[in-house]
């Protein structure tokens, strides 16, 4: 097995071009159940992530054809309505098919995927919305069976404890498009990657009204044609990189991203007294070495997202100066915390806190990615720490950043791939 080996310490410096959004993508392929025509993908990163869904569109029927790395053309002709649990299992964000198997088929049978190393992830609220929508649900042998025979439009209200769903918004939104009536979803998220979903499905014949907003009005059509689309960037790739930059007080532009969806990110690291250049679809980052610490709470879009509340961690745990994260979404997503204490980062977490006393130098070793963004915070420590930090369990980082060492290398990091057999015996056993 492959891990990371990071020599820290190099200030990053240059230009880093942004792959497409991976939580786009992902719906964007399932709706492509949504017609029989061709669609036409494109600027789809080259995940694993995106190889799992096109494996599981595949054995729904679908043709799945890569074109080249980052564009694809699928094309469902006729397609089953059993997602199995061998292949839903290996990724959560199957559950998103069960919206348009319902839409194009009126059944769905999608295996529950299991749990989840971030915390509980239930899907009470989507299968809420698809009773609304007048289907019977049924949970029966670790499948949710859906019977859809009798939908009709209906009001659907996605608020839970944590705000809005964004997978259960892309759900409902697909059941809705191909059914008879019209949908009003309220609390809807209001993601990006909702919104790029909600404009793939125009380009489709959709016709839905709020785009971008908390109330969503579909007005069901009979059919959908294909389409041929372009994926947003990835706003958590991009911050992602802005935050290695951050962390090795380096100087570095991320272009082709969209700043416009990241203004929660841009506005804590302006407060932390990073100087940045923001133009519409780049932002440079060119630090003085002198961060401040800065409180973060996570919040739905367009508050701070979760999926970089890891990754400011490991920038606060270097930031002299006390900080508090605060992670509203999934309050035990913590897993990168007790690998970055490892690395001599001094956290406390309290509940739904991470209380961090900033500003000690962090020290390399073997440490274990948990989940994606976990990994992400794992390789920021492992840049900025002062010997070689060796990150293990990285295909979680394949799931969703596409040839981050390449991308990092380009910029002057001292990381490479290498066998797990390299890490040296004395680190896993010091005695
Ligand atoms: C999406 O997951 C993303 N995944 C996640 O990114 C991201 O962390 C999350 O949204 C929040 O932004 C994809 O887009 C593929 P939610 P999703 O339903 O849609 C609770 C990454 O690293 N909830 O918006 O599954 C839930 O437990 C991943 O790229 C219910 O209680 O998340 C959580 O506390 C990880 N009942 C909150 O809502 C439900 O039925 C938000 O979850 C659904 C959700």
């Amino acid at each position: 097995m492959d891990v990371l080996r990071i020599r820290g310490g190099r200030r990053l410096q240059g230009v880093v071009e942004v792959s497409g959004a991976k939580n786009a993508a992902l719906p964007i392929f399932a709706a492509t159940l949504l017609t029989s025509e061709p669609c036409t993908i494109r600027n789809v990163p080259d995940l694993s992530d995106i190889r799992f869904m096109a494996d599981l569109l595949k054995r729904l029927g679908a043709q799945v054809e890569r074109l080249d790395p980052h564009t694809w053309r699928i094309q469902a002709g006729s397609v089953t309505h059993r997602a199995p649990y061998e292949l839903v299992r290996k990724m959560r964000a199957s559950v998103c098919l069960m919206g348009p198997l319902l839409g194009r088929l009126r059944r769905s049978s999608v295996s529950l995927p299991g749990g989840c190393v971030i915390g509980p992830r239930p899907i009470d609220i989507h299968l809420k919305g698809f009773s609304k929508l007048g289907c019977v649900v049924d949970i029966s042998k670790g499948y949710v069976e859906i019977d859809g025979s009798r939908m009709a439009g209906a009001e659907v209200f996605l608020g839970g404890r944590h705000g809005s769903t964004v997978l259960g918004t892309a759900n409902l939104l697909m059941a809705a498009v191909l059914t008879p009536g019209r949908t009003r979803i309220e609390c809807a998220a209001c993601e990006p990657e909702i919104v790029d979903l909600c404009r793939m499905l125009e380009v489709m014949g959709a016709r839905i009204e709020g785009i971008g907003s908390p109330s969503l009005t579909v007005d069901g059509a009979d059919s959908l044609q294909g389409c041929d689309y372009a994926i947003i960037p990835d706003r958590i790739e991009a911050g992602t990189l802005l935050l290695a930059a951050a962390i090795t007080e380096g100087d570095v532009t991320v272009r082709k991203m969209c700043a416009s969806h990241l203004t929660a990110l841009l506005d804590k690291l302006e407060e932390a007294g990073l100087p940045l250049t923001v133009e519409p679809t780049q932002v440079r980052v060119r630090s003085n070495g002198r961060l401040r610490p800065v409180d973060v709470i996570t919040h739905p879009h367009p508050g701070f997202p979760t999926d970089l509340q890891a990754q400011m961690t490991a920038l606060m745990s270097v930031t002299p100066g006390l900080s508090i994260i605060t992670e509203k979404i999934y309050p035990s997503r913590f897993m990168h915390v007790p690998e970055l204490q490892r690395m001599g980062a001094d956290i406390a977490i309290d509940g739904a806190n991470a209380i961090i006393k900033g500003g000690n130098r962090l020290s390399g070793a073997p440490i274990m990615a948990s989940d994606l963004r976990a990994s992400a915070a794992l390789v920021l420590a492992g840049l900025a720490a002062n010997n070689d930090t060796w990150v293990q369990r990285i295909y979680h980082l394949d799931r969703g950043y596409e040839k981050i060492e390449e991308k990092l290398q380009a910029l002057g990091a001292d990381i490479e791939r290498v066998d797990q057999s390299a890490i040296p015996e004395s680190l896993l056993d010091p005695a």
